[in-house]
């Protein structure tokens, strides 16, 4: 497997107990549809563990306010509550200093971020970025908004038909032209695990600066942004069981520090003039007006949740659920996997010959089983597999070997239905 070498903190002498995960989840005491649920759409979103939602009622409770402002008890408390969270985030991803840990709503905001800051001073006319064919949309279209102001150009590294990035082909697109890398650890529409090391390594021996889209990766396999080298990465707190609105943008801060802004307002300043400002330190820098307080606080009690497992245990648990799951799938006639990397995490996307995947999630739906259809915010990987849409069962730490019966159990009874 690719992924940095972030250490584990869960104690090893626990066994992976997945029932008592799960109580730790209150949505699975609510029926669905007079069932209990099977949710496999954790590529879209995963639920939430009691003690993060703890966390969010928490602070709305009991420490509301503003933060970095007053100097009244519950600022100070709440401010606090807020940077221990950024203090988890660093230690969970190996960051080598707070400044590098930048809050913003979620990957889509932080490789926005990049495009808009170090893409506008470092991109020209003529110049190329270059993204992989698996990429979805918030690792594409922020780039192209880049491109057409700046006249110039998106690269893309093409793909194999069972989903893998072509080393060699994107060996061949690095060049004098490209100023930035951008690719995703982990393909959302077919679990494709990419060779990120790699991928880093031949960017710096040209000196190119590489962007990891990890929306998929953090909540599945250690990451350790040392270890990788990586200059920017970029997350979503609420697909790592923390709530919405919250993510993270890591970066060098050699290179956080040289860019510009990226919004102006409060907090990202230290003097302001009508004539001139000068800018905060880093990372409030790029953390302009009232933040998302409660979820910066809600995804720091969901790395502790994280941390609690352990990622090398839950990575165990998911492999292990995917391979069962491949199989169990493997065993429907006219149903195809689509996205058969060689490493894969989480995602089983697939059709069934003569029915559409949005047929197949409403059936499984009534089922009680949740999945995601469609393109997955990834057309283009869509049009590679010349399909329009594909019916996505993603799993997460909490699913067991009975989540995959349902789901083949209810694909079934598809098939049944379309007979
Ligand atoms: N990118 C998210 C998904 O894969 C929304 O479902």
């Amino acid at each position: 497997m690719t992924a940095g070498t972030g250490k584990d903190t869960a104690r090893p002498e626990l066994a992976y107990d997945v029932s008592s995960i799960r109580e730790d989840f209150p949505i699975f005491r609510e029926p669905v549809n007079g069932r209990s649920l099977v949710y496999l759409d954790n590529a879209a979103t995963t639920q939430k563990p009691q003690s993060v939602i703890d966390a969010v009622t928490r602070f709305y409770t009991r420490e509301c306010a503003n933060i970095h402002r007053g100097v009244h008890y519950l600022s100070e408390r709440a401010t606090e509550s807020y940077e221990n969270s950024r203090s988890k985030i660093r230690r969970f991803i190996n960051a080598n200093s707070l400044q590098e840990v930048v809050f913003v709503r979620g990957t889509t905001e932080a490789v926005n971020l990049v495009a808009q800051t170090y893409g506008r001073t470092h991109v020209g006319a003529g110049d190329e970025i270059v993204i992989s064919a698996m990429e979805h949309h918030s690792n594409i279209v922020p780039w192209q908004l880049l491109c057409e102001e700046k006249n110039a150009r998106i690269r893309t590294v093409p793909i194999t038909r069972t989903g893998e990035f072509m080393l060699d082909e994107y060996r061949e697109l690095l060049g004098p032209k490209t100023r930035l890398v951008a690719v995703t650890h982990i393909s959302n529409a077919l679990g494709t695990i990419n060779p990120v090391q790699e991928i880093i390594r031949l960017a710096h021996e040209r000196n190119i600066p590489v962007l990891l889209d990890a929306a998929q990766a953090v909540q599945h396999v250690p990451i350790d942004v040392q270890a990788l080298d990586c200059d920017f990465l970029a997350f979503s707190g609420h697909k790592m069981y923390g709530p919405t609105g919250i993510g993270v943008l890591y970066g060098k801060e050699n290179l956080l520090e040289e860019m510009p802004p990226y919004q102006g307002g409060g907090d990202m300043i230290s003097y302001v003039t009508f004539e001139k400002t000068l800018y905060n330190r880093l990372p409030y820098k790029f953390e302009a007006g009232t933040p998302n307080v409660a979820g910066g606080i809600g995804l720091g009690a969901a790395v502790d949740y994280l941390e609690s497992i352990g990622l090398e245990n839950i990575r165990a648990h998911e492999h292990d659920l995917m391979k069962y799951g491949t199989m169990e799938l493997w065993t429907l006639d006219e149903l195809t996997i689509i996205g058969t990397a060689r490493e894969k995490a989480s995602v089983l996307s697939f059709i069934i010959e003569g029915i559409h995947p949005h047929d197949i999630g409403t059936i499984l739906d009534k089922e009680g089983v949740a999945i995601r259809t469609g393109h997955h915010c990834a057309q283009p990987v869509m049009d590679f597999f010349h399909t329009p849409a594909t019916a996505r069962a993603s799993l997460g730490l909490y699913n067991t070997r009975e989540d995959i019966q349902a789901l083949v159990h209810g694909l079934r009874k598809v098939k049944e239905v379309f007979r």
